[in-house]
């Protein structure tokens, strides 16, 4: 294990999961934020991106979960890759991503993704199914024969990790648990009982 850079130790993790048949999504995670009286709420989301500055999703400004980081900007991310006994746990205080950055993935979703994000109010009341295809229609037509932009409303969150534990499943639960945080100049590596 690489304990110096726990970036690339996600990736490699991250590749294994990718590559592993009984995986059918390994970039799904649980994302946890909290409102600002600590009630906290978790969520499925796809990550979209990981580099050295964190690691992105995208979703609608408007969605519950985008209301609570903006009151309380922080959040907590776990992977589960049950075939290779192995979890990810991340937490840190999120950013937006640059609105190049939105427009660039924006642009990478199939077309009735990019119109489906239009149509719809991400967390508020829906009064019924046939209200959202009505929605998804009339942006259909609006759009019909030119591109589909990014909305405003729409773009991606960055965790900016100070902590991440990797845990890797062991036989009589004696699970290896190792443990980065983030100093001021390097991350700190250390071990927890299982
Ligand atoms: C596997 C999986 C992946 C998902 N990925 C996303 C995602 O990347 N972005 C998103 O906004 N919602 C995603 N969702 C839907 C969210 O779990 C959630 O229902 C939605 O974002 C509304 O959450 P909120 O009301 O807490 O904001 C995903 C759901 C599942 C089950």
């Amino acid at each position: 294990m690489n304990i110096s850079d726990p970036i690339s130790l996600f990736k490699q993790w991250l590749d294994e999961a990718s590559q592993h048949q009984a995986i059918a999504d390994a970039t799904a995670m649980c994302l946890a934020t909290a409102q600002k009286d600590g009630q906290p709420s978790s969520r499925m989301v796809l990550l979209k991106g990981v580099d050295a500055r964190g690691f992105c999703f995208y979703t609608n400004m408007e969605s519950a979960k985008a209301k609570a980081l903006q009151a309380n900007p922080r959040a907590a991310l776990c992977f589960y890759w049950a075939p290779m006994g192995r979890q990810v746990r991340i937490e840190g205080l999120v950013e937006q991503v640059t609105p190049t950055e939105a427009d660039a993935y924006f642009e990478s979703r199939p077309r009735e993704s990019r119109i489906g994000a239009w149509a719809s109010k991400q967390s508020q009341p829906l009064v019924s199914r046939t209200h959202l295809l009505e929605q998804v229609l009339a942006q259909t037509l609006q759009f019909e024969g030119g591109e589909v932009p990014r909305p405003d409303f729409w773009s991606g969150w960055r965790v900016v990790p100070s902590m991440i534990e990797f845990w890797q499943e062991g036989h009589f639960r004696l699970h290896d648990r190792d443990v980065y945080r983030r100093t001021d100049v390097a991350w700190e590596h250390s071990k927890l009982y299982p």
